[in-house]
């Protein structure tokens, strides 16, 4: 079993010992959410099941869609490798958005006015489900409506503001022009007020989700690796220990899916995204969502009350890339508490570092519906955008709706099928820069030898023809796997901050030893050419 270690330069939790470590499974950083909330760990597989709906990934999008079904009547289980949470949705910052991060005015651009009508409108109402399921099943997860506020970063002016303005009202948004930004220290920023936006802290509300699923009947199997999905009548889901799940319908929500090769691969492109955290005094940073201008963009977030002696926490994210292609990814933190210091001096002590990945749709739209291949009783849901939690919400209201033969007016724009021709040239930049990855393949090795691999590190070895993915543990062992990323023959780089093997294509990822932390890869990384 992997026993991640503490990544490179992270400060410990000062104030409260992480309890998720043990049970965290897609890197070595940990979330603040991770190290205060438990994560559900549900029954072994022990056996073959039958049921009315599968889902597969218990983050926001299967929980959710899980505990929708199961209140239609349907039986439901849920299979997850890890445990619930332990994947992206306890790596986000949790922000409750109907603003869209992707800009009214885009969206208008590539799916029209009344697309962008039909995306604001089911965020807003993925923020009020969320808001009626924390009333009625009572979980306790500091959910609390905000205002959000949009600000011109330093180098930009008024004018992408002004575009915005008119586009969301036009998409039926309530939000006014800002006097005055309630940031000390970016007040004078040109700024768009959003109201009814809104955060929770995310493991508390997906861990009060799988309390009221499975006190109604729903199973959840944790520690459960689906490795073969296969439509039909029914559909079928073998794990890895030789367990078969068959159901009617089977719902793959594994941030990206692993039940498809290649329909959905070539319409999103994984990010990896960086989270710093600092102490601020109690009310120094008024209670509000804010997102800049910049590209890429800075969001920033309160956690009131969860820092070192009642501090509230200051959450900033940003400084996001491609996966699989920086270098230096614990460098991007620096260039966050960079852009702290220069705009937020009411920031104090440095508290917690992590690191996610986001799946980014070329229409900036997420995919969820039928699967795109046709086959039978398989529905998907991915491209987050940014925007996990309203996203993973719509994911659970519009398959309930479409697992029971509902119609559902959101169906059509999240379409997993869809082309949307006028983004062409996002689609276009994003492949030539996938196809651009294989160069990899006669590139030579980052080392020439593993003597050259300290305790802790990994690098790409050439061999023969092949290339060797090594690592060193923190004892010195050596641990070799193929460095063929096993969706569709990329060569994966190895990630010093989350000590994870990382595919620079679609995102595939990796733990030293080869397991899989995220998909689209279903299988490990193979075993290495011999020597
Ligand atoms: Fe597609 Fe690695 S994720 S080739």
């Amino acid at each position: 079993m992997w026993h991640p270690p503490q990544g490179p330069d992270i400060p410990e939790v000062p104030w409260e010992r992480t309890r998720a470590c043990m049970t965290r499974r897609s890197g070595s950083t940990v979330s603040l959410w991770h190290a205060t909330a438990e994560l559900a760990r549900g029954d072994d597989l022990r056996e073959d099941l039958t049921v009315d709906a599968l889902v597969v990934g218990a983050g926001i999008a299967g929980v959710t869609t899980a505990y929708l079904l199961r209140r239609e009547g349907l039986s439901v289980a849920i299979l997850e490798d890890g445990a619930a949470g332990s994947g992206e949705t306890g790596r986000t910052t949790a922000h409750l958005a109907s603003a869209l991060d992707d800009r009214f005015c885009h969206l208008e651009r590539l799916h029209g006015e009344g697309g962008a009508r039909l995306a604001a409108e089911s965020h807003r109402a993925a923020i009020d489900r969320i808001e009626a399921i924390v009333r009625e099943e009572g979980i306790d997860c500091d959910f609390e409506r905000l205002d959000g506020w949009l600000f011109a970063s330093r180098d930009q002016g008024s004018e992408l503001l002004d575009r915005e303005l008119e586009a969301a009202r036009r998409a039926g948004m309530s939000v006014e022009r800002g006097e005055r930004l309630p940031l000390r220290g970016l007040g004078h920023a040109p700024c768009l007020r959003f109201a009814d936006q809104g955060q929770f802290h995310p493991l508390r509300y997906l861990g009060g989700l799988v309390e009221s699923f499975r006190r109604s009947g729903g199973r959840l199997f944790t520690g459960a690796h689906a490795e073969e999905i296969e439509g039909g009548s029914p559909a079928r889901v073998r794990t890895s220990s030789g367990r078969e799940v068959r159901a009617r319908s089977v719902v793959v929500a594994t941030n990206t899916p692993v039940s498809t090769r290649f329909a959905i691969h070539t319409k999103q492109a994984p990010y990896r995204t960086y989270v710093v955290t600092r102490a601020v005094a109690p009310g120094a940073v008024p209670r509000a969502l804010y997102w800049d201008t910049a590209d890429p963009y800075h969001y920033v977030r309160l956690q009131p009350g969860a820092g070192p002696g009642g501090a509230d926490v200051l959450i900033v994210g940003g400084e996001d890339h491609k996966t699989g292609q920086e270098e230096d990814p614990a460098g991007r933190f620096d260039g966050l508490e960079a852009w702290v210091d220069e705009n937020l001096p009411q920031a104090g002590e440095r508290l917690m570092r992590w690191s996610g990945q986001v799946m980014e749709p070329v229409d900036g739209i997420a995919f969820i519906g039928r699967d795109p291949t046709g086959d039978d009783g398989l529905y998907l849901a991915t491209g987050d955008s940014g925007q996990g939690m309203t996203h993973g919400t719509i994911a659970g209201m519009l398959l309930t709706d479409l697992v029971v033969g509902r119609e559902n007016p959101w169906a059509t724009l999240y379409d997993p099928g869809r082309i949307t021709l006028r983004a062409a040239s996002e689609f276009a930049r994003e492949n030539l820069n996938v196809a651009a990855q294989y160069r990899d393949w006669v590139t030579p090795g980052e080392v020439e030898s593993a003597d050259e691999i300290p305790r802790g590190k990994g690098a790409i070895l050439r061999r023969g023809a092949g290339k060797v993915a090594v690592h060193r543990d923190e004892a010195g062992v050596l641990h070799e796997r193929s460095a063929v990323c096993t969706h569709l023959g990329c060569i994966v780089a190895w990630n010093d901050l989350e000590r994870s093997w990382d595919c620079p294509c679609h995102g595939s990822r990796f733990d030293p030893y080869g397991k899989v932390l995220n998909g689209p890869a279903i299988r490990e990384l193979g075993p290495a050419e011999p020597s």
